[in-house]
């Protein structure tokens, strides 16, 4: 299985940034691990032309499930195909909490996604309270069995877990809490989709940088991260790319 390291932007970057992305990929023109940025869909485009040829995929961080129609100021996954996105993130936290995706929602998005021919990021996590109340696998078993596309296979389906408290707080769960969630995640994908389960690729994200990306990439069934604000700099995504590529 190829890892994968994935930087989301979420609502941050005009033209300028992609500097970032020239700069990326001067220093990491093919590295062992797949690389993947999703820019804000103003960038997709842009970002696409400026990676063409290169070792660095784009995608998107949302979509709609309906293939067209009078959904004012959303977008298609034959858009996002247009634009040149070859994955897309779908049912993150911060679209679950800002605009009250749920699971059904997530997996609807996700069905178009891979009925298109992109690669669905489908996200879970536990909140702070459900952390503390012990109820985190609990929660991602609900989540992943709601949120996961009918057809999913090794090559369409990536899932990221991503602890809602661990986000852009600078806190991660300890290894051992990373060991034991991803490899839930890996025998509820096996009940799920049967022997497919193994070549899909779990990503770890929240709070993943430079300094704790070797130690998070070195636990079992972490199959690459999902990166958020260390994704801006490509110092920063360069470096989580190399210890990927190293792990
Ligand atoms: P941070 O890396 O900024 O914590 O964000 C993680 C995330 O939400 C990626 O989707």
């Amino acid at each position: 299985m190829k890892k994968l390291a994935a930087g989301n932007w979420k609502m941050n970057g005009t033209r300028a940034s992609l500097a970032e992305v020239a700069a990326l990929l001067a220093a990491h023109p093919a590295p062992a691990c797949e690389m993947l940025l999703c820019p804000p869909a103003t960038l997709i485009a842009q970002m696409a032309d400026a990676a063409r040829g290169s070792a660095l995929l784009v995608g998107a961080q949302d979509c709609h499930a309906k293939p067209q129609g009078a959904h004012t100021g959303d977008i298609s996954v034959a858009m996002l195909k247009d634009a040149g996105a070859t994955h897309v993130i779908l049912g993150h936290s911060e679209r679950r909490t800002d605009r009250g995706e749920t699971d059904e929602l997530v997996r609807a998005k996700a069905e178009a996604a891979v009925d298109a021919g992109l690669v669905a990021i489908v996200c879970i996590g536990e909140t702070e309270a459900e952390h503390d109340a012990g109820k985190t696998l609990a929660v991602i078993g609900s989540q992943i069995d709601g949120s996961i596309p009918g057809g999913a296979t090794a090559a369409n389906l990536v899932v990221a877990y991503e602890p809602v408290w661990a986000i852009g707080t600078g806190r991660t769960p300890t290894l051992a809490e990373i060991a034991e969630v991803h490899s839930f995640l890996r025998g509820r994908l096996r009940g799920l989709i049967g022997d497919e389960a193994e070549g899909v690729r779990i990503l770890y994200g929240g709070s993943v940088k430079p300094s704790n990306a070797g130690d998070i990439f070195a636990v079992p069934h972490v199959d690459g991260a999902l990166v958020g604000g260390a994704s801006l700099k490509a110092a920063d995504f360069g470096a989580i790319v190399d210890a990927l590529s190293a792990a």
